[in-house]
């Protein structure tokens, strides 16, 4: 089927259905342009939970689609393509962190929603990593357990006045971001701002001139007096940058930087997802109900 037809179907579909596109920043451009909203997690899931649409479709990975589920139980919750997954949020499961909080007594776990509904049932309380300082902030306790991301955690910890402990989790996409990597980059592009999600390693966190969650580098660089950025995320976010900068220049801080999963979703998809009305996400509600208190909890605290 040609583009332009299939995104004629979608259209009409979406009216049909009274459906709404949710599409994470790191998408492919065919995505990003059909969606009704992109953005990071934090956005996303705020769209989730206030949407009077009768269908979700998100084009994400699968914890985006369970969160959306966990705060709308009666909707129709579609992740077209269902193997897109988070290689970080298979880092922790529900039985794992059981253990480890049996270690710290009273000490409240703050789950980054890159995780499972399953470990969010286990959690105080969510974050993502546009709001991780103040939801760490928020917490009446000098010692936090933070999970599944360690190097969010070791940088929220440069910004609270807490102990943090942490799970050893990673996204592979920005652990493996080396220091050496973005010194070429930097060595190339002497006067650009060094632009970096709190999912890179401590090293590259020390190099970085700012820290953001995805959307938080979008705004950065729109505001900005700058012209040229080393960003240093998914490659998925260079397209929303340029489109919304076009005077400005942009360079991944190394081309590796690919999330297989995120890139899974393509036009087709979204239209058979849509004609089919599945494949649906669903969760238990006992796990939901104690999910979504982590969730709402999080969702209750004020964005910037
Ligand atoms: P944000 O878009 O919330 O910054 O998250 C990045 C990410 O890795 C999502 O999978
Ligand atoms: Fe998960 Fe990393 Fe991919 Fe984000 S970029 S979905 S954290 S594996």
């Amino acid at each position: 089927m040609e583009k332009e037809n299939m995104i004629q179907e979608i259209n009409a579909l979406r009216k049909e259905k009274n459906a709404i596109i949710l599409a994470h920043n790191y998408q492919l451009p065919e995505i990003q342009e059909i969606a009704d909203l992109t953005g990071d997690s934090l956005e996303l899931s705020m769209k989730a939970a206030q949407t009077d649409a009768d269908m979700i479709l998100f084009c994400g990975v699968s914890f985006m689609a369970e969160t959306a589920k966990i705060v709308c139980p009666d909707k129709k919750v579609i992740l077209p393509v269902p193997t897109a997954g988070c290689a970080m949020a298979d880092m922790i499961d529900a039985d794992e962190l059981r253990e480890e909080k049996a270690k710290y007594p009273g000490v409240p776990v703050v789950t980054y929603v890159n995780s499972t509904a399953a470990v969010k049932a286990e959690s105080d309380i969510c974050c993502t990593s546009a709001n991780a300082v103040k939801v760490v902030e928020s917490l009446d306790a000098d010692t936090v357990l933070m999970t599944p991301d360690k190097n969010l955690a070791k940088w929220v910890e440069r910004h609270v006045d807490k102990k943090i402990m942490f799970w050893p989790g990673y996204c592979p996409v920005h652990d493996k971001l080396t220091k050496q990597a973005v010194e070429e980059a930097r060595a190339q592009h002497p006067n650009a701002i060094l632009m970096a999600h709190p999912e890179c390693p401590p090293e590259v966190i020390d190099m970085a001139d700012v820290v953001r969650s995805t959307s938080g580098m979008l705004k950065y660089a729109r505001e900005s007096g700058h012209e040229e950025f080393i960003v240093a995320t998914e490659v998925g976010l260079l397209y929303p940058l340029e489109k919304q900068n076009p005077g400005k220049r942009f360079y991944p801080a190394s081309p590796e930087m690919v999330c297989e999963d995120m890139k899974k979703t393509h036009l087709e998809d979204v239209l058979r997802a849509l004609r089919e009305e599945g494949p649906l996400t669903t969760i238990p509600e006992d796990v939901r109900k104690r999910a979504l208190k982590a969730v709402e909890r999080m969702l209750a605290i004020p964005r910037d």
